[in-house]
């Protein structure tokens, strides 16, 4: 009985030491060389369209050769699938090229916050998209014992897991996209003359994405592939979704 009572304990130590590291990660070590913030998203599954806006803004390089030169370390908030499919129709599309950069540098923190550091940390958090002040990119944070709330002015986000974490980063998964008010709120109160609102609409739950490719074309990923990732969170049923896209846009299609 000896040998078998060590083993469970032992099993269950490791299994503590990995459930609190990495979720998923029970049955494999972490991938050897740099740290790669693709490779994090795409062990842990339900991530496709953030590795996908990773590629096509190149933030995904940036974060790596973060991690690799600098000793200061970084925070991703990683929205699932899930969150991206739940934005309005169209809402990606109708951002810029430079738009979709700051949302995803939004997602990411210049420093590894450790899930306990959130109950301490001075509001509002400062992003890699820069100026965290009023009615720019301001990230507030709340907590209750565990639990850690996200704010951006425009949604309201809830830390559900600890993807990855180690003295250099730390990855959580987040249920909402994280939409900041420089880009998502209302326009500023003092600034912003009108004529750009003629050209550019705001991104509307009603608009039922019209079936051009529209502004995919111009995306920064020249010579790569289109994001397929807008297929699902424009709700239309596309069966051209690739790379587990096609679990996703099914359910949500019913
Ligand atoms: C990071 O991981 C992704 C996915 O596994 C891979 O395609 C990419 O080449 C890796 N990047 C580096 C710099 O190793
Ligand atoms: C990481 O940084 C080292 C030293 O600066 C460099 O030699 C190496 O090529 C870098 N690796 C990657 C994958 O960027
Ligand atoms: C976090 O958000 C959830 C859902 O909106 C809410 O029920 C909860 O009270 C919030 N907790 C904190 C600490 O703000
Ligand atoms: C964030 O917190 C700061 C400081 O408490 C506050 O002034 C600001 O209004 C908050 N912004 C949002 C979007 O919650």
């Amino acid at each position: 009985m000896q040998p078998f009572g060590c083993a469970i304990t032992a099993f269950l130590f490791l299994a503590g030491l990995a459930g609190e590291t990495f979720a998923q990660s029970a049955t494999s070590p972490a991938p050897a060389g740099p740290t790669n913030i693709t490779a994090i998203l795409e062990k842990a599954g339900q991530f496709g369209t953030l590795i996908r806006l990773l590629r096509s803004t190149q933030v995904g390089d940036q974060i790596n050769n973060q991690l690799n030169n600098s000793n200061t370390g970084l925070t991703v908030f990683a929205p699932t699938d899930n969150a991206f499919s739940s934005l309005p129709s169209g809402t990606l599309n109708s951002l810029t090229d430079q738009q979709k950069v700051a949302l995803i540098q939004f997602h990411v923190l210049p420093t590894a916050v450790a899930a306990s550091q959130f109950q301490t940390v001075s509001n509002p958090l400062r992003t890699q998209a820069g100026d965290a002040s009023n009615g720019r990119y301001p990230l507030n944070v709340t907590t209750m014992g565990t639990q850690v709330n996200l704010s951006t002015g425009v949604v309201d986000a809830t830390i559900a897991n600890t993807i990855y974490s180690d003295s250099k980063l730390a990855v959580y998964q987040v249920d909402q996209v994280l939409l900041p008010l420089e880009i998502f709120g209302p326009p500023a109160p003092a600034a912003a003359p009108a004529p750009a609102e003629a050209k550019k609409q705001k991104p509307s739950p009603v608009a039922e994405g019209p079936s051009t490719p529209s502004t995919d074309a111009t995306d920064a990923s020249a010579g790569e592939r289109p994001l397929l990732g807008f297929g699902v969170v424009r709700g239309r049923c596309a069966k051209t979704s690739v790379d587990g896209g096609e679990t996703l846009s099914e359910r949500r299609c019913r």
